[in-house]
C-alpha cells in the first residue's frame, strides 16, 4: 500500500518525505485555504512547490463543476509538472471530464466518493484513483472501511485498474484497517502516519536495551 500525505502544509510534507516512505500528496481546496493559499496564481505556485518537493503523484483539485471548466482547469494543473494528478469531483460533468482526461493521458483522482456505485462509475470513466472518504462515512455512523473492502472486491472481480485511495483518514487504526481491506493507497495527515510508530512495549524495550548496553 502506498502512503500519501493529505495536506498542503510544506513543513509536514517535508517531514513525511524525510522519513523516506512518502509516495505522494493529496490536497483539496479546504487544505489549501487552511494554509492561506488563495487565488489561481498562488495556488498554481504552491502546487509547483509541492510537486517539485515530492517524487510521487500530487493530486490538485479543480473547483469548476461544468465539463468545459473542469477540462480547462485540469489541463492547466496537469501542465504544472508531470506528477500532477487532476482531482475531479464525483458529479455528472466530473465523470465526463474523467473520461476526457483518460482519453488524453492526463492522470486523475475522482474525489468525494461515498458509495460502491460511484466507485464503479469512476473506474468506468478511466480514473487512475478513486477516493472514498472513510472518516466522513464513519462520522455518519456507517463503516468507511467496509466500503473500501466492497470496492476492492468489485474492482478485483471486474478487473478495473483504478487504484483505491482511502481518504479522510482520521487515525492510525484506519490505516491498518484500510491495508487489510485492500486499499492501494492511504492518504492521511502526518499524525496518523507517525502514530503507527507508537507502542509502549517498544519504548520500554528500547530503554532496557540502552540501559543494559551502558551496564546500568
Ligand atoms: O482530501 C480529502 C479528504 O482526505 C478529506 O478529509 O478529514 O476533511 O474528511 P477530511
Amino acid at each position: 500500500m502506498k502512503f500519501f500525505i493529505d495536506t498542503a502544509n510544506l513543513d509536514q510534507i517535508r517531514e513525511a518525505n524525510d522519513l523516506g516512505i512518502l509516495d505522494g500528496v493529496t490536497t483539496n481546496p479546504s487544505l489549501m485555504a487552511r494554509e492561506g493559499i488563495r487565488g489561481e496564481e498562488n495556488i498554481a505556485k504552491h502546487y509547483k512547490t509541492i510537486s517539485d518537493l515530492v517524487k510521487g503523484d500530487v493530486s490538485a483539485e479543480v473547483i469548476s463543476t461544468d465539463f468545459e471548466g473542469i477540462v480547462a482547469e485540469g489541463k492547466k494543473l496537469a501542465a504544472i509538472n508531470p506528477n500532477i494528478v487532476v482531482k475531479v469531483p464525483m458529479i455528472k460533468d466530473g465523470i465526463k471530464a474523467l473520461k476526457w482526461f483518460s482519453d488524453h493521458h492526463i492522470k486523475t483522482n475522482c474525489t468525494l466518493v461515498f458509495s460502491a456505485g460511484q466507485a464503479i462509475l469512476a473506474a468506468k470513466a478511466g480514473a487512475n484513483y478513486v477516493s472514498p472518504f472513510i472518516g466522513r462515512i464513519d462520522d455518519s455512523s456507517w463503516d468507511g472501511v467496509e466500503l473500501i473492502e466492497q470496492i476492492a472486491n468489485i474492482y478485483a472481480i471486474q478487473g478495473f485498474e483504478t487504484e483505491i485511495l482511502a481518504a479522510s483518514i482520521r487515525n492510525s487504526l484506519h490505516i491498518v484497517r484500510c491495508a487489510e481491506a485492500g486499499a492501494d493507497v492511504c492518504t492521511c495527515p502526518l499524525e496518523p502516519i507517525l502514530g503507527l510508530l507508537k507502542h509502549p512495549l517498544t519504548d520500554i524495550g528500547l530503554a532496557k536495551f540502552l540501559a543494559d548496553a551502558k551496564g546500568k
